[in-house]
């Protein structure tokens, strides 16, 4: 687990900085010299030429002076990004920032962005507040796995826009969210986002310890909103299973580079379901509202119950849920009936709103803000506030970047 830390082993402050000018680099240099406690590493030359030798291993923060108006520098910076993942936190300056250009920065998961020239102390000021670890720094990824009970029951559909609730959900910046379509046989993640799909399992097979984070990053695609998504090319005609060693290191090391993991999963049992379904931390069995999707759901939670007695409760979605008085069919009764305490969300009929969702790649909150399906998957994910408060209060920590002091 890649953990966030505001200090290192020797107690210093490590700043990698990237810049290409001359002038900005001195004033730096004349500002964090200042300090014993901060040690310092100047790439002196625009990000797109250096942009491999910028090692996140051991960095407290990364300084990028960036011109971002020149669309190799945004695409070095985004593949940069994506290289570090959520720790340690990066800084960009700039000579200015058009708001195209500061969205694209935040949706890359830049902590904070400075406009020219700089100030010292205010330099010093947010890096100073950027290292400060955040609550979800310090946890592991909130891992959120959806699994069918019957076939076309909306594990996609669910899974995508729990994914980007979760993705907005961060306080004080987005919360970094991969979406993993582990339904190598008919994923349609990919194409629910109108994305490409990069995952190439065949070229991890033989070496998995071969996957480390640059692989992930060359295989992983970024949705506009940025969320990072995992997804294979589909191969209909392609019987078979890959080995659970490649998709747990796949799993260890999407956890390990982002805050929240969603996972669409087969139905289809395979040798390496159980260990997703262990390693998750919530578990949504997808249903619907017919009497035999109902009884595949009640068969499948026994199922999942005594095949490991230890691992996350299922938790039933009906999806697709409506209520029709004076009309035959399954009523909400039956399903409480049916499912007793596993039953916990019914998320709503709608699917006009579903379909122009899915043909446009886009979150349905901005087709319909408010909209009732993400507000039930919204009560669904969500903590309770009083838990989040006490959480971020256990694990905040002193820092120590000396010069803010
Ligand atoms: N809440 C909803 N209201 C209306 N339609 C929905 C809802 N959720 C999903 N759908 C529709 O149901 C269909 C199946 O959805 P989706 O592809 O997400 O299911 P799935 O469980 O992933 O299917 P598969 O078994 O093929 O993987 C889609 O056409 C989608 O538009
Ligand atoms: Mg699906």
């Amino acid at each position: 687990m890649h953990l966030g830390r505001a200090q290192t082993a020797d107690n210093k402050t490590h700043v990698v900085v990237v810049t290409a000018d001359a002038g900005f680099e001195q004033s730096i240099r004349s500002t964090f010299s200042a300090s014993q406690q901060i040690d310092m590493h100047v790439l002196s030359a625009d990000l797109a030429a250096v942009e491999d030798k910028v090692d996140p291993e051991g960095a407290t923060v990364i300084l990028i002076d960036l011109n971002t108006g020149r669309a190799e520098e945004m695409q070095a910076l985004e593949r940069l990004m994506l290289r570090i993942g959520n720790w340690p936190p990066v800084i960009v300056v700039a000579q200015s920032f058009d708001a195209q250009a500061a969205r694209t920065l935040l949706q890359m998961r830049v902590a904070d962005f400075l406009v020219k020239p700089v100030p010292p102390i205010e330099l010093v000021r947010t890096c100073a507040r950027v290292v400060k670890p955040v609550a979800t720094d310090q946890a592991e990824a909130e891992i959120y796995t959806f699994l069918p009970a019957v076939g076309g029951a909306g594990v996609t559909t669910l899974a995508i826009q729990t994914a980007l609730l979760l993705l907005n959900s961060g306080q004080k910046r987005r919360a970094s969210t991969c979406l993993v379509d582990l339904n190598f046989q008919h994923g349609a993640c990919a194409d629910y986002l109108d994305l490409e799909p990069r995952l190439d399992l065949s070229e991890i097979e033989p070496r998995p310890e071969r996957l480390d984070r640059q692989l992930l990053e060359v295989m992983t695609t970024v949705h506009a909103s940025g969320l990072a998504v995992v997804a294979a090319p589909n191969r209909p005609a392609e019987m078979r299973s890959f080995d659970p060693d490649v998709v747990t290191r796949l799993l260890d090391l999407v956890s390990s580079n982002f805050d929240n993991v969603v996972i669409d999963m087969p139905r289809t049992w395979f040798s390496w379901t159980d260990s997703v379904l262990l390693g998750s931390n919530r578990l949504f069995i997808v249903s619907e509202m017919t009497v035999p999707s109902l009884k595949h759901t009640k068969q499948l939670v026994a199922a999942i119950r005594e095949r490991m007695p230890e691992g996350p409760q299922p938790q039933v979605i009906v999806n697709r849920f409506e209520e029709r008085l004076f009309v035959p069919g399954v009523k909400k009764a039956d399903i409480e009936q049916a499912l007793g305490k596993d039953f916990t969300a019914a998320i709503p009929n709608f699917y006009r709103l579903v379909r122009e969702a899915i043909d446009r790649g886009v979150p349905l909150e901005e087709i319909k803000p408010g909209n009732k399906i993400t507000r039930e998957l919204k009560k669904l994910i969500m903590p309770q506030p009083a838990k989040a408060a006490a959480k971020a209060a256990a694990e905040s920590k002193p820092l120590n970047f000396s010069l803010a002091r």
